[in-house]
């Protein structure tokens, strides 16, 4: 269980997030909803380690991650997928997710990671020797969920996991994501496109100017016009 509590985050003389709490079992995929800057990413980036809050905590099954550096929360179980993928473009896929399991002291475990990788995204098995330069935009968000697999999270934080997807991929990433819940691996995405959101994720938070204004299922979601209102930036 990720048990995030009461963050709040300065940066650049602003407050970015204003005491968030949320919290994500492992049985379960929760959606941060949320506009352009409304502090989705800084929410992830605080769980992970590479922004330090100025108060709260990050408590996850039990263990106070608040102060550990970002490599000693991954090696707890969490799995972090950036925005922006960071895939290492002169690297081959293959050699992507190797790095990765590398790094996590996982390369012994690099079969039944594979074989992980594989169910979750048999579409890997077609581009593991291509170098990452020459992914397409969906391949790489394939290889960047692959790669955090790689050091086996318990739970896995997919920063904009849907975003800019073409509308049948988005069903593929969704079936994905399900199958990542259905190994015991906890997910946690962030999106801005509630819709996308309510494909995937079974519990929703909605974060707006870095505070969470409403926490529930899909339905309660889209019948709250005030949050619904919000979201649209009307
Ligand atoms: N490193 C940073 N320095 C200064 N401001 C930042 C930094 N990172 C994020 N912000 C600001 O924090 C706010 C929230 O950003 P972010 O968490 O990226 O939002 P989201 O992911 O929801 O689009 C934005 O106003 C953004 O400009
Ligand atoms: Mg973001």
């Amino acid at each position: 269980m990720l048990d995030v509590q009461n963050l709040h985050l300065s940066m650049a003389n602003t407050e970015i997030l204003r005491g968030v709490s949320l919290k994500a079992a492992r049985d379960e995929i929760v959606a941060v909803v949320g506009r352009n800057g409304a502090g989705k990413s800084s929410t992830f980036k605080s769980i992970i380690g590479i922004y330090k809050p100025t108060k709260g905590k990050i408590i996850f099954d039990g263990l106070d991650l608040t102060t550990l550096p970002p490599h000693k929360r991954v090696k707890a179980g969490v799995g972090y997928v950036p925005e922006d993928m960071r895939i290492f473009p002169y690297l081959t896929a293959k050699e992507n997710i190797e790095l990765a399991a590398f790094l996590s002291k996982n390369i012994n475990k690099l079969d039944e990671i594979m074989e992980l990788v594989y169910t979750v995204f048999p579409e890997v098995k077609s581009f593991l020797d291509r170098l990452g330069y020459y992914l397409s935009g969906g391949e790489k968000k394939m290889l960047a969920i692959a790669r955090s697999l790689a050091t086996l999270p318990k739970t896995v934080l997919v920063d904009e996991a849907l975003e800019g997807l073409a509308p049948i991929v988005v069903d593929r990433f969704v079936k994905a994501i399900a199958s990542i819940k259905e190994h015991g691996i906890g997910v946690v995405i962030a999106e801005s496109n509630v819709l996308l959101a309510t494909k995937a994720a079974e519990r929703i938070y909605v974060i707006e100017r870095g505070e969470i204004i409403f926490e529930g299922n899909a339905s309660d979601l889209m019948n709250n016009v005030q949050v619904m209102k919000i979201l649209r930036g009307a």
